[in-house]
């Protein structure tokens, strides 16, 4: 009879500092045993995004905390873990580090087997951790840092297929946020906002729908958020319902733009993968609700299986780093001590790089 596998997960890329206790069971099926994430909100607040060196301190600060903290909450004992799980990058490098120093410590000390995560691998595993979902399938990729349409087919293989060539979505609602004087991060406060306003009156564009495949663009909406912000302010002082007519603009074309993205990359799949098609979201944007109902409307009209994982799971944790560990260790990964932590890191090598550079420095 197959055994239960252990993993503990750390998590310390851009500016949350998690670990969590993931285990496959048995009978196959993986449990979240705890989850800790312990946000920075408050330190980066003043400066408008987050800052390397603040984020690489607290990261320091407070992850062996959340490793007492998910075990002990996890009810498992340190001696009872298969395997320690850091991710290793793509992030800011001075939280990547701690991290990865903090891994190897426990691994030096207990002797458990350390294995090195793509943070983005991390994202794309979830909604297996979560839902039943069978390699091979669509993931989109949406996050402050990141933006693609990736194929996965194993834990460790994946094929980018499109992506954006600037900002990544995440950014352009923090962008938006800071302009329109909502709270970080942007992309929260920008849906609630949404929510009360009308997305028809401020008419802003949908890059790149004029151009074949399923690249995007989306830094030339915060410019389209920026001057329809001045305009409006010159004919008067800025009102609520200017910010959440605002908000629901932008939020219709970022919408809009992700979910005929999605069609094109999933007509491009299908044409290889025509058996079971799958598409699944994962990323902190895939919490926001009018994007995953868009979704879920294509894969509809298209009659593929769509899985999202629950919010707490789209955004930054160290369960998603866990559960990759555990599918990489069942693969045979194992790192040895000169594991290094690496700002850039992408999931598919043979692609070309995208251009750009985000929140969490080039990216990946
Ligand atoms: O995956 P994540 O936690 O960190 C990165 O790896 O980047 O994603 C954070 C991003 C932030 O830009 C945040 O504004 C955005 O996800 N986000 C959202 C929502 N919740 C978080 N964007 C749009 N709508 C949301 N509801
Ligand atoms: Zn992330």
């Amino acid at each position: 009879m197959a055994q239960s596998i252990t993993l503990l997960g750390l998590e310390s890329s851009c500016d949350d500092t998690a670990a969590a206790v993931v285990r496959r069971g048995a009978d196959g099926h993986a449990e979240v045993l705890s989850n800790i994430v312990v946000g920075q909100n408050d330190l980066h607040k003043a400066f408008g995004g987050v800052v390397p060196e603040i984020a690489a301190r607290a990261h320091a600060e407070k992850i062996d905390l959340c490793v007492e903290q998910a075990l002990a909450a996890a009810d498992v004992p340190l001696t009872d873990i298969d395997a320690i799980a850091v991710t290793a990058g793509p992030g800011l490098i001075g939280g990547v580090m701690s991290g990865v120093m903090c891994a190897k410590g426990l691994s030096a000390a207990t002797g458990k087997p350390l294995i090195g995560v793509n943070h983005l691998a991390g994202h794309a595993l979830t909604p297996r951790l979560t839902g039943e979902l069978n390699y091979p399938y669509l993931m989109l990729l949406v996050s402050g840092g990141h933006c693609q349409f990736l194929i996965a087919r194993g834990p460790n293989d994946f094929s980018r297929i499109g992506g954006t060539i600037d900002d990544a979505p995440g950014e352009a609602f923090d962008k938006t946020a800071r302009l329109l004087g909502l709270a970080q991060p942007g992309g929260p406060a920008v849906q609630a906002e949404a929510e009360q306003g009308d997305s028809k009156r401020f008419k802003f564009p949908r890059p790149m729908l004029d151009r074949a495949g399923c690249d995007m663009s989306f830094s030339g909406l915060k410019t389209a958020v920026l001057r329809a912000r001045n305009e409006t302010m010159q004919k008067n002082t800025i009102r609520r319902q200017d910010v959440r007519d605002l908000c629901a603009g932008f939020q219709a074309a970022v919408v809009d733009v992700l979910i005929e993205k999605t069609r094109r990359a999933m007509t491009l799949y299908l044409d290889e993968n025509p058996a079971k098609p799958a598409l699944a979201v994962a990323g902190g944007v895939a919490a926001n609700t009018a994007i995953r109902a868009g979704l879920e409307s294509v894969t509809n009209e298209l009659d593929v299986q769509f899985t999202a994982p629950p919010l707490a799971l789209c955004t930054d944790n160290a369960a998603m780093i866990a559960y990759a560990g555990l599918e990489l260790f069942e693969a045979g990964r194992r790192n040895g001590m000169d594991l290094s932590a690496r700002p850039r890191w992408p999931l598919d090598t043979s692609s070309a790089p995208m251009l750009g550079s985000g929140k969490k420095g080039a990216k990946a």
